[in-house]
């Protein structure tokens, strides 16, 4: 089986979000909002296409990868950018078989090698601390809605770029889409066949 990771093209635009449709429904949330902010995300002057990946086996979409620049704001009044991953989300018929981890690293190469200086974003620490990811609150940034989260991650990709940082970091405006245009978000909805919410122990929200 051969998979490719390559940058996403116009082409790919509906399967991959459809892909984070099937891929996120009922996780977080009864349904979901991933698919409709990658939608209206890529119009945003925050998104890095050079780091907008899509992953195939034969052929076949599996995976997605997006990012987007966001920034530290330090205790000093300075800011500190950094980059924001996500959604990123594996075929349901793939999770869990190695992919992911596939999918994050190399996106965490690519990164690394156009420069910049950290990734930062929430997240599960089973699957990111695989990568490298540590909680950002032991680097000394915080999450701005909640202080104490745990869940907030941080990966330095160039060695002491968070050396002596004390900041705190909020989501990115972009991420809100739903929120601020729910009409917008329902019939984009509506585009895709039709699938059932359910409210599901574990769901965050
Ligand atoms: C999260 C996700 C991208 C991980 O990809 P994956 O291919 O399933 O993960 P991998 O098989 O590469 O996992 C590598 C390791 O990460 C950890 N891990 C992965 N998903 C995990 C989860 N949901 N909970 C806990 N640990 C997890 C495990 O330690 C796993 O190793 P193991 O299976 O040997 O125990 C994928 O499951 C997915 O698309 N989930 C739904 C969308 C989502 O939650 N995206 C992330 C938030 S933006």
């Amino acid at each position: 089986m051969s998979i490719e990771i390559r940058i996403e093209e116009e082409r790919d635009y509906r399967n991959v979000e459809n892909l984070i449709r099937e891929s996120f429904w009922n996780v977080y949330r009864p349904g979901c909002m991933e698919h409709y902010v990658v939608h209206c995300f890529r119009n945003d002057p925050a998104y890095i296409k050079e780091l907008g990946f899509v992953m195939e086996e034969d052929g076949v979409l599996i995976g997605q990868a997006m990012y987007c620049r966001s920034e530290i704001k330090l205790d000093s009044g300075e800011t500190l950018p950094a980059i924001t991953l996500g959604p990123i989300c594996i075929a349901n018929d793939k999770k869990r078989t190695g992919y992911g981890k596939i999918l994050l690293d190399a996106t965490i190469e690519k990164a690394k090698s156009l420069g910049f200086g950290a990734i930062i974003n929430e997240g599960n620490i089973d699957f990111y601390g695989k990568s490298g990811f540590v909680q950002a609150k032991s680097k000394g940034i915080l999450y701005a809605d909640d202080p104490e989260a745990d869940y907030l991650l941080v990966l330095e990709l160039k060695k002491g770029y968070l050396d002596g940082v004390h900041g705190t970091w909020a989501d990115p405006e972009g991420y809100f889409c739903c929120e601020k245009d729910p009409e917008g978000f329902a019939s984009y909805e509506a585009s895709f066949p039709y699938k059932e919410k359910l409210k599901l122990t574990g769901q965050l929200f």
